[in-house]
């Protein structure tokens, strides 16, 4: 079985897509292609991968309460595409949101249904995910855990010739074990569609969000979109961008 997973973030690196799709593809057996939709550069190559596909996977952000207008794009051609081909895909959707409540991808899966059934293939559902950027800053935080424990170890081994620093090592499992609190929701709903595309069924709209308070979503949102604000834009992002 040949299942495509497209990453239609227009973001180059570090999207909170191409996270989803990565823990999405965990779970899901047989071949796996995986896609990156930006631009109409694009189209012809994914659309030649849908061929002699049995289900595709849409990875992309919530635009406007919508679907981003590249894909909008991409859509159009594929209708043709699959009419003209007689492909019969199964289509799922992992959307993700900047706000907490990631029912706000309604408008969107429903999109991806009507999509469907103008273009005869099989609306099989998705996960609509609230709360993307932040769940995608975990990864970074998880990767800031290892390191710290790497160096911790490496300082113990220096300084006292232990090689396994306890504090060091309780405190990355209680990290660890935090910032996969925060991702287990999409984690159960992303185990569960991996099953179903395995048996090639309709898993149905499944909404879940970052696991912590919507005040402290608030605080961090507000804090971040200051941070951001000042420094016009990104703090790495503002930095790196090209100067006109
Ligand atoms: C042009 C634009 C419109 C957006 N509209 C919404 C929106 O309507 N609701 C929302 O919750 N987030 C909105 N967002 C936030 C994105 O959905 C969010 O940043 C998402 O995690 C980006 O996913 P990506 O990293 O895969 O591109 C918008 C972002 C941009 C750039």
């Amino acid at each position: 079985m040949k299942t495509v997973l497209i990453n239609c973030s227009p973001k180059k690196r570090f999207c909170a897509s191409a996270y989803f799709l990565f823990l999405q593809s965990l779970f899901i057996g047989g071949e796996k292609v995986n896609e990156k939709l930006r631009t109409p550069a694009d189209h012809a190559r994914i659309l030649e991968q849908l061929r002699d596909a049995q289900a595709v996977v849409f990875g992309l952000p919530l635009y406007v309460d919508g679907v981003p207008s590249h894909v909008l794009r991409f859509l159009e051609k594929m209708e043709i595409f699959c009419r003209e081909n007689g492909l019969k895909l199964n289509v799922y959707c992992i959307a993700n949101n900047g706000f907490i409540e990631g029912k706000q991808n309604e408008p969107l899966m429903q999109v991806f249904e009507n999509f469907c059934t103008r273009t005869g293939l099989a609306c099989c559902g998705g996960v609509g995910i609230g709360g993307g950027v932040m769940l995608n800053v975990t990864r970074i935080l998880f990767v800031v855990q290892i390191a710290l424990l790497v160096l911790n170890t490496v300082l113990s081994a220096v300084h006292t010739g232990n090689f396994f620093p306890k504090n060091a090592w309780l405190s990355f499992a209680e990290n660890t074990a935090l910032l996969l609190y925060f991702n287990l929701g999409v984690l159960f709903y992303l185990s569960g569609m991996g099953r179903v595309i395995r048996k090639g069924a309709a898993f149905g709209k499944k909404y879940t969000r970052i696991l912590i308070p919507s005040f402290v979503f608030i605080l961090f949102a507000d804090i971040f979109f200051v941070i951001i604000s000042l420094l016009q834009g990104g703090i790495f992002r503002g930095w790196l961008a090209k100067k006109k």
